[in-house]
């Protein structure tokens, strides 16, 4: 006897609509996929002008910075500000504060802003990030330059420097001296200040010590 073929059975109706939604979820994401690469909507450069669904302010006649222009006298598309226009934060009324010197030409002898203790910290943050490389945290100029290259770098505990009027620190910061470079740029004034302030108190600190240090001992 052969025997009979086995039953085929069409699968439950709950394994065929799972089948259904796997090839209907596996369809979406083909066409899905091919989207991107048929458009190749990112980083493919095209010397066509780009889709542009609204193109409302771009296209427009307009003067762009620094461009000629046929519809001013003196042919630029840019005007002049209007004689003794002073631009937000332009105004450098306070010549001690920006430029280390009185009215009289001469540098000031103690800094034209409050030293407090934000102005302190503040000042100590900022000769952190900007001195003490070279100055060292101390103030004796054994900084990088000095141990790398034996660059001769100004202690701040000599003489000299204990003399000079704030102005100048705030001078030497500002345009550098000798080898000393210029820090006009990444510190502002008000921060030169503060960082003249903990200089000072550095200073102190040292010669109360020297002060009360017995004898021979630094
Ligand atoms: C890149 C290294 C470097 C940095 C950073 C630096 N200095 Fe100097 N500084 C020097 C050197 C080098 C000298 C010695 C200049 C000379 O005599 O040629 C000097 C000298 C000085 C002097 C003495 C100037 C004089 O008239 O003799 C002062 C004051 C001073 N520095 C303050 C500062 C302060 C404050 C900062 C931080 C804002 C600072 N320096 C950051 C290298 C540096």
């Amino acid at each position: 006897m052969i025997a009979p073929p086995p039953l085929k059975l069409p699968p439950p109706p709950r394994l065929r609509r799972t089948r259904r939604r796997a090839s209907r979820v596996l369809g979406v994401i083909v066409l899905t996929s091919f989207i991107p690469l048929a458009g190749c909507a990112r980083g493919c450069t095209s010397s066509r002008p780009p889709i542009h669904l609204n193109p409302s302010m771009d296209d427009q006649p307009k003067a762009l910075p620094q461009t000629a222009s046929t519809f001013f006298y003196d042919g630029a598309s840019m005007r002049q500000p209007v004689p003794g226009t002073v631009a937000i934060g332009g105004l450098k009324e306070d010549v001690a504060f920006f430029t280390g010197k009185g009215a009289d030409g001469q540098f000031v002898a103690t800094i034209p802003v409050t030293a407090d203790e934000a102005l302190l910290e503040r000042g100590r943050q900022r000769y952190v990030i900007y001195c003490q490389p070279c100055h060292d945290a101390r103030g004796d100029g054994k900084g990088i330059l000095f141990q790398r290259g034996s660059v001769p770098t100004a202690t701040f505990h000599q003489e000299k420097i204990l003399k000079y009027p704030d102005g100048q620190i705030f001078d030497v910061i500002t345009n550098g001296v000798g080898l000393m470079p210029a820090y006009r740029w990444p510190i502002p004034p008000a921060d030169r200040w503060a960082i003249i302030a903990y200089v000072r108190g550095l200073q102190r600190d040292r010669q109360a010590r020297a002060a009360s240090a017995p004898a021979g001992v630094k």
